[in-house]
C-alpha cells in the first residue's frame, strides 16, 4: 500500500489533509525527540526508521540534566512557550507510566518540586522579581522563608536567605529515558540504524520523498528532522527550510553522594548553578551556557564556576568524589523555542528540533503533536506557533503572516 500526498489546497499547507494509509516514515536523530516520535508513529502502525549519525540517545538527551521545570525556568521574553511547557510538564506523568509499561524500563520519573534558592541579599532582590513575574504569569511558585528551604533541605549553607518553590516541576533520569525510549521504538517496530548520517534530504517536485544515506535512495513519505544541533548540516534542504539552530555548549559534571544520606533530595537552583540529586547518589552540577560552536573542551574556568556555585550553597559538595565531567550541545534556535511540524512549500517534512534547554520537558508534547500532525495532518494550535514558517513571517500551514 502506498501512502498518496493530499494534492495541495490554497488555504491549508500540502501536508494537512489525512492520509489513507500509514505513511513510512523516516526519522533524522535518536534523541529523546526522534526516539519518541518513533515510538509514537510505530505503535500506530507507521513503517519507521530511524537514522542516527552516532548512538541513540548520546547526543543532547545524554548530556542534559532531565529538569522538568516549567515554572521555575520561566524567565522574561519566553512567555510564548509556556503554553507547550506547561502542557509537556502536564503529559509527564502520564506518559512516563506508559513508556515505563511498554518498554519495561524504568525513567525515574519525580514530581516533588524544585526550589531556587538566595543566598545574599542581592540575590533575594533578583529571585523576588523572578517570582513575581513567574507568579503573574499564574505559575504554581510559592515564597520561602530561610527556615523554610532549610527543613526541605537542611545541608544547604545556613546562610540561605529565601526560595521559590515550583511545586509543580520535578525531574527525570534523561539517560534512562533514552534507554526506554530505544526500546519502546524498538517493540513498536521502529527500525533503528546507529552510526548512520544521512547525507542528504531527498526531493521531488518539492516534496521531500525520502533521505540519502550511504549514496543510496532511502525512500519515505514523511522525513521527521529531529537532529538537534546538527538539523541544520542536513544537505538538500531548500532555503527557508534550513532551521536556524545552533550549538550552545553547556559544561556539566556529576558528584557521587551516598544514596542512603543524601545532601540533597530534591532539584535546587541556586545562583549560577542547578543541582540535581539522583536516586542512585548521582548529584548532576549544571551548567555553562556557551557560544563556541561545537567545541567540546572541559575548561578549568567552566568547572570552576560549577563547583564554586554548587560549594556555595551547598558546602558538604567539597567531600564528595567527582564522578564523571561533561560537555553537551544543545539545539537553540534563533528566538530559543523548538521548531516544529510542517514546513511550508516542502511537503513531507516535519521539524522537530531547536530545543535548546527544554528537550527533556517538552519530549511527551512535541512526540504527540508531531505524531499527531503526521497521522492526521492536524497542526495542533499548541504546535502552530512553533513552525519554521515563523523566521519568513508565515504560519504553521504556510499562509503568509
Ligand atoms: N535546562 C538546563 C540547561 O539547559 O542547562
Amino acid at each position: 500500500m502506498t501512502y498518496h500526498p493530499p494534492s495541495g489546497h490554497p488555504s491549508t499547507h500540502p501536508s494537512a489533509a489525512k492520509p489513507s494509509v500509514a505513511p513510512r516514515v523516516i526519522v533524522i536523530g535518536a534523541g529523546c525527540i526522534g526516539l519518541s516520535i518513533a515510538w509514537r508513529l510505530a505503535a500506530a502502525g507507521c513503517t519507521v526508521d530511524i537514522y542516527d549519525r552516532g548512538t541513540a540517545g548520546r547526543g543532547a538527551t545524554h548530556a542534559a540534566a532531565g529538569m522538568l521545570a516549567a515554572a521555575v525556568e520561566a524567565e522574561p521574553g519566553e512567555q510564548a512557550l509556556l503554553p507547550l511547557t506547561l502542557d509537556s510538564q502536564r503529559r509527564w506523568p502520564a506518559f512516563a507510566a506508559e513508556l515505563e509499561a511498554y518498554s519495561g524500563l524504568p525513567v525515574d520519573l519525580r514530581t516533588d518540586g524544585t526550589v531556587q534558592v538566595a543566598l545574599t541579599r542581592d540575590d533575594v532582590e533578583v529571585l523576588r522579581s523572578g517570582f513575581e513575574f513567574q507568579r503573574g504569569l499564574g505559575l504554581n511558585v510559592a515564597w520561602l522563608n530561610g527556615a523554610q528551604v532549610k527543613e526541605r533541605e537542611p545541608w544547604l549553607n545556613p546562610r540561605v536567605a529565601a526560595g521559590v518553590l515550583g511545586a509543580d516541576d520535578g525531574q527525570v533520569d534523561n539517560r534512562k529515558l533514552a534507554l526506554a525510549l530505544k526500546a519502546a521504538a524498538l517493540k513498536a517496530g521502529a527500525r533503528l540504524h546507529e552510526g548512520a548520517a544521512v547525507e542528504a534530504l531527498s526531493l521531488t517536485a518539492g516534496r521531500a520523498d525520502g533521505v540519502v544515506v550511504d549514496g543510496a535512495l532511502k525512500p519515505a513519505d514523511v522525513v521527521v528532522l529531529a537532529a538537534g544541533a546538527w538539523s541544520r548540516q542536513l544537505a538538500g534542504l531548500p532555503e527557508g527550510a534550513v532551521p536556524p539552530v545552533r550549538p550552545v555548549k553547556g559544561q556539566m559534571l556529576a558528584l557521587r553522594m551516598d544514596p542512603a544520606q543524601p545532601l540533597l533530595r530534591h532539584v535546587v537552583w541556586p545562583p549560577k548553578c542547578y543541582l540535581v540529586p539522583r536516586l542512585d547518589g548521582r548529584l548532576i552540577v549544571g551548567a555553562t551556557t556557551e557560544d563556541k560552536g561545537w567545541d567540546d573542551h572541559l575548561t578549568a574556568g567552566g568547572v570552576l564556576a560549577l563547583l564554586e556555585a554548587a560549594w556555595r550553597a551547598l558546602p558538604g559538595v567539597e567531600e564528595l568524589p567527582i564522578e564523571e565531567m561533561w560537555v553537551g550541545h544543545r539545539p537553540g534556535s534563533r528566538d530559543d523555542a523548538p521548531i516544529l511540524g510542517p514546513v511550508p512549500d516542502v511537503a513531507g517534512l516535519v521539524m522537530a528540533t531547536g530545543h535548546h534547554r527544554n528537550g527533556i520537558l517538552l519530549t511527551p508534547g512535541t512526540a504527540d503533536l508531531v505524531a499527531d500532525h503526521i497521522l492526521t495532518g492536524r497542526v495542533d494550535p499548541l504546535l502552530a506557533p512553533f513552525g519554521i514558517g515563523r523566521f519568513q513571517g508565515r504560519s504553521a500551514n504556510g499562509m503568509r503572516l
